[in-house]
C-alpha cells in the first residue's frame, strides 16, 4: 500500500488522521478528497509535505472525480460526512445526500478497481445504552456495552444515514466480495475539532465571555476518546484487520456530560457552577459506551492517551493559543444554536 485516499481530510478527525500518517509512515502518500463544507477547514493541513499530501476540493457523491482518483490507489479510508447531529434535526437532506449517496459512490468505485476500503462510523449506530445512575461523572464500571453484535438502532437523522452507510458496506462485502472492513468509534476529542461540538463549544465559550450551555440535565454519557488513539486504531484495521469484519475503537472514556463541562470550568479556573441549562436535543440518546476487547485482542492496539483530564487540558491549550482557527465561526455558530434554545 502506497497511495490512499483519505475523504473528508481536512475535517477533525480526518485531519488528525493525515498528520498521523504524514508522521508515523514515511512510505504512504495521500489524496485528501473533501468538499470543505462549513466544517472543512485547508488550514488544518497547512505545513504537511506538499510532495506527500494533495488535497483535491470535490464532492464524494461526483461519480465521475471518484472514479478518475480510486483508479489510481491502493486504498480509501472514507471519513467525509455530515457529522452533527443538531444540524441533521434541522436538516436532514445533506446527510441523506453525503453520508448514503456519497458511500454508495465510493464503494462503487472501489468495487470496479478492486481497491482496499476502510469505512469510518460510529458507535451511534447502535442506539443508546441506559443510564447507570450508580456512577454518577464516571461510568467505567461492569455494565452494557456496544459490541459488534450489538442490533442497528440509531435515533438521528445523522446516525440513521450513518447506519444506512455501514449497511451498504456490509452488502457490498457480502455480494461483490468488496475488501472492505468497518470501523464504529466514540466521541473523539482533540484539536481542529469545530466549534459547534460540545467540548470545542464550551471551551470557546469560556475563551469569549458566553457562559457554556449544557443540554438538559447533562446526565447523558459519551465515551471519550482522544482523535489521534481512533487514529492509531483506524490505521491498524487498515493494515492488519480482516475483511468484511467490524472493529469498534473506544477507550473506556465514559463520563457524563456534567462532569465534562466541570472539569473544563475547573482547568479555565471558572465556578464549577458557571454555565447554563438550556433545551434539551430531540431523540437525546442516554449513553454510549464501547467494548473494543476486538480490537485489542485480535489487532494488539491498545490508546495511548487515556489521562482524560490531561488529554482536555491540552484541547483548551490548543484553542487559547489559536483562536484565529476559529473566532471567525464563532458567532455565526451560536446565532444558530440560539434560534433553538440551545
Ligand atoms: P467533520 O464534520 O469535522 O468533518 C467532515 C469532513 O467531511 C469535512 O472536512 C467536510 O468538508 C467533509 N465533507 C462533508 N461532506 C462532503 C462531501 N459530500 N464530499 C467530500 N467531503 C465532504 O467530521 P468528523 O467529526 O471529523 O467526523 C469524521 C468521520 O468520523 C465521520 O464519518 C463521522 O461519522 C465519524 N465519527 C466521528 C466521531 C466524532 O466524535 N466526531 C466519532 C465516531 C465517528
Ligand atoms: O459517538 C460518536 C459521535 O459523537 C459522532 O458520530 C458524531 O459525529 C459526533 O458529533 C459526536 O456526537 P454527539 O452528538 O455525541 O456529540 P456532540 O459534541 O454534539 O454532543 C456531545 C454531548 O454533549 C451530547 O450528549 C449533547 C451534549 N451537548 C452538546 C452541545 C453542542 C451539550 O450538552 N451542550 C452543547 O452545547
Amino acid at each position: 500500500m502506497k497511495n490512499i485516499i483519505v475523504t473528508g481530510g481536512a475535517g477533525f478527525i480526518g485531519s488528525n488522521f493525515v498528520h498521523y500518517v504524514v508522521n508515523n509512515h514515511p512510505d504512504i502518500n495521500i489524496t485528501v478528497l473533501d468538499k470543505l463544507t462549513y466544517a472543512g477547514n485547508k488550514e488544518n493541513l497547512v505545513g504537511l509535505p506538499a510532495d506527500r499530501v494533495e488535497l483535491v476540493v470535490g464532492d464524494i457523491t461526483d461519480a465521475e472525480l471518484v472514479d478518475h482518483l480510486v483508479k489510481e490507489a491502493d486504498a480509501v479510508v472514507h471519513y467525509a460526512a455530515e457529522s452533527h447531529n443538531d444540524n441533521s434535526l434541522k436538516d436532514p437532506f445533506p446527510f441523506v445526500q453525503t453520508n448514503i449517496i456519497g458511500t454508495y459512490t465510493l464503494i462503487e468505485a472501489c468495487r470496479k478497481y478492486g481497491v482496499r476500503y476502510h469505512h469510518v462510523s460510529t458507535d451511534e449506530v447502535y442506539g443508546d445504552l441506559p443510564l447507570r445512575e450508580d456512577l454518577p461523572g464516571k461510568g467505567d464500571g461492569p455494565g452494557e456495552k456496544f459490541t459488534s453484535e450489538t442490533p442497528y438502532n440509531p435515533s438521528s437523522p445523522y446516525s440513521s444515514t450513518k447506519a444506512g452507510s455501514d449497511l451498504l458496506v456490509k452488502a457490498w462485502v457480502r455480494s461483490f466480495g468488496l475488501e472492505a472492513t468497518i470501523s464504529n468509534c466514540s466521541n473523539n476529542y482533540g484539536p481542529y475539532q469545530h466549534i459547534e461540538k460540545f467540548i470545542p463549544r464550551q471551551i470557546t465559550n469560556i475563551l469569549s465571555d458566553i457562559r457554556p450551555k449544557l443540554y438538559g440535565d447533562g446526565k447523558n454519557v459519551r465515551d471519550w476518546i482522544h482523535t489521534n488513539d481512533h487514529s492509531s486504531a483506524v490505521w491498524a484495521i487498515l493494515t492488519k484487520g480482516q475483511i468484511g469484519e467490524t472493529y469498534l475503537i473506544g477507550a473506556d472514556g465514559e463520563e457524563n456530560n456534567k462532569h465534562v463541562l466541570e472539569l473544563i470550568l475547573e482547568l479555565m479556573d471558572q465556578p464549577k457552577d458557571a454555565y447554563d441549562h438550556v433545551q434539551d436535543r430531540a431523540g437525546h440518546d442516554l449513553r454510549y459506551a464501547i467494548d473494543s476487547t476486538r480490537l485489542r485482542e485480535e489487532l494488539g492496539w491498545t490508546p495511548q492517551f487515556t489521562n482524560f483530564k490531561d488529554g482536555l487540558a491540552d484541547t483548551i491549550q490548543w484553542y487559547a493559543e489559536n483562536k484565529e482557527w476559529w473566532t471567525a465561526q464563532k458567532e455565526a455558530v451560536e446565532a444558530n444554536y440560539a434560534k433553538n434554545n440551545q
